[in-house]
């Protein structure tokens, strides 16, 4: 089993890392590959087709996700924004039913606006939303900041635990024949 894990920070080794790294190390204790992917400039310099592609094609292959954001200006990374708008118009069909979760790290304030914005993404697609212990945050300005926010670490790594047994028992369920529920032709109703 697999989880990718997008950081949407423009800092490749910054705070977003440092907390995915934690959720991603628990996962890896339990039997479940992961792969933590750098979004960096591609989503806003010309580059965003290609880019969405790409993270489509991982998330073939994944049973689930986990979309890391610093906060900016009280919410989620333009660049990551970006990234879900045009991924979850276009492979959806490749999210649903794949357990979902969001994290986010601040030096100080914007973390749970941040934080409703990026879960909105995927109570739209089905996915399976997986918590924690308190909200999925962590404050830091530096990757040593967040290490030493031992309340931060610790939400990270239940975080962690947490979605491997979602992933666990969603494999159980399949084993015994339990399959997802098929999707619905969607119903879309204009209000003009
Ligand atoms: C453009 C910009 C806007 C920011 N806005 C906020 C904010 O609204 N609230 C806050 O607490 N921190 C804010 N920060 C600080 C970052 O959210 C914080 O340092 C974060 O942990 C950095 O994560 P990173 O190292 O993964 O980029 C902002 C940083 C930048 C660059």
């Amino acid at each position: 089993m697999k989880v990718l894990m997008l950081n949407g920070s423009r800092r490749e080794k910054g705070c977003t890392f440092t907390a995915l790294s934690e959720v991603a190390k628990v996962l890896n204790e339990s039997g479940i590959e992961t792969e933590i992917m750098h979004i960096g400039k591609d989503a806003v310099n010309g580059n965003i087709n290609t880019l969405v592609k790409e993270i489509a094609g991982k998330m073939k292959e994944a049973d689930g996700l986990v979309i890391g954001s610093p906060v900016y200006f009280a919410s989620p990374t333009g660049e990551i924004i970006a990234v879900l708008d045009r991924l979850f118009m276009t492979a959806e069909a490749d999210l649903r039913m794949k357990p979902a979760a969001a994290v986010a790290s601040a030096r100080r304030g914007g973390t749970t606006a941040t934080l409703d914005v990026i879960n909105k993404y995927f109570t739209y697609a089905e996915m399976p939303v997986v918590s924690s212990r308190y909200w999925n945050i962590v404050h830091g300005f530096t990757p040593d900041d967040v290490r030493a926010d031992e309340e931060g670490i610790q939400i990270m790594q239940v975080l962690g635990r947490n979605m491997a047994w979602m992933l666990k028992c969603i494999e159980a369920g399949k084993a015994a024949g339990i399959e997802p529920p098929a999707a619905v032709k969607k119903i879309f109703t204009n209000f003009i």
